[in-house]
């Protein structure tokens, strides 16, 4: 069989996916594509002809695809800041509106002084996406990440060691639940930075069906009312937290009230600061561990 153009091969795979009712029908398509031809999606117009066998490896991505396996299961790998991690069944395919949650965190980090390495504390990591692109952006950090499912923690492992073995700082990885009153008390009062995107979506809401029937449901949802985890995240935190300490949580766009609400009510937090995504919803609130006077 002859050579085919790349591009009427992604035109066909983006036409299935467009019909199978992925919005994001063309980037997939490209993605899928510079995937099977392992290089870069931008790289794509230099390639004018593929042979058979890349043009049937895409159209099996493709097919999988459309059933709506979701796109990071099929390359394998998801990015956070300037890292990539494995993904799959069995670990919540990070979003890139944690990225804005990353991102304050480390700015953060910015303002401390230097000398000074920051113990900084990734509660629900699931993959340790954001433990670990902390602890690529921020060397000197010692990095700690809890998880309580074991197949997520196996992920998180997976990551962290390939991380630690390319010559980023290693992170610390504790099987654990944020429930625990326990948990992590040999830092008590140590924390420079608590930083957590836990579960937060109600029971019964109508999800995609990449998030339905391939994200984890403890990854997800949270109780009736979305908030069974998050009150746990915000009291462990603030206990983990140093004075000057910042702690920040993403939640879902109806809880900011209620998010704020729970910082606010802890008497050592204080500005309590509600944050928007790139779409204006409100995504993630952080606070302050309070100063005691000298
Ligand atoms: C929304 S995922 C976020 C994963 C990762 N931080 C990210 O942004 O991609 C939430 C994670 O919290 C974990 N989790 C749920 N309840 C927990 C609990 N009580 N204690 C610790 N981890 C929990 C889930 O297993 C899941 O891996």
């Amino acid at each position: 069989m002859s050579r085919q153009p790349l591009r009427l091969a992604v035109l066909e795979a983006e036409r299935i996916l467009a019909a199978a009712g992925i919005a994001s029908s063309r980037a997939d398509a490209e993605l899928l594509a510079a995937h099977v031809l392992g290089m870069e999606r931008g790289r794509l117009p230099m390639v004018p002809l593929v042979d058979p066998a890349v043009v049937e490896s895409l159209r099996k991505l493709v097919t999988e695809r459309a059933r709506r396996v979701p796109l990071q299961h099929l390359t394998g790998t998801a990015a956070m800041g300037d890292v990539e991690v494995a993904v799959g069944p069995g670990v919540f395919v990070p979003r890139p509106e944690t990225e804005l949650l990353l991102g304050w965190g480390l700015s953060l980090l910015h303002d401390i002084e230097d000398g000074t390495a920051p113990l900084v504390i990734d509660l629900c990591t699931g993959s340790g996406v954001l433990a670990l692109a902390l602890a690529h952006a921020r060397p000197d950090a010692e990095v700690h990440a809890v998880e309580s499912d074991p197949v997520a923690l196996s992920w998180a492992r997976r990551n962290a060691d390939a991380r630690a073995a390319i010559g980023d700082t290693a992170i610390w990885l504790h099987a654990g639940d944020v429930a625990d009153p326990a948990l992590l008390a040999p830092f008590d009062g140590m924390a420079h930075l608590v930083l957590s995107n836990p579960p937060y979506v109600p029971l019964g809401t109508d999800v995609a069906p990449e998030v339905a029937r391939h994200d984890p449901h403890g990854a997800v949802f949270a109780g009736a009312d979305g908030l069974a985890v998050i009150p746990d995240v915000v009291r462990t935190g603030t206990r983990l937290l140093r004075e000057g300490g910042a702690i920040a949580i993403e939640h879902d766009d109806g809880h900011a009230a209620a998010v704020h609400g729970m910082l606010a009510a802890r008497r050592v937090l204080t500005d309590v600061d509600d944050h928007a995504d790139l779409a204006g919803r409100p995504r993630f609130a952080t606070a302050r561990r309070r100063v005691s006077p000298r």
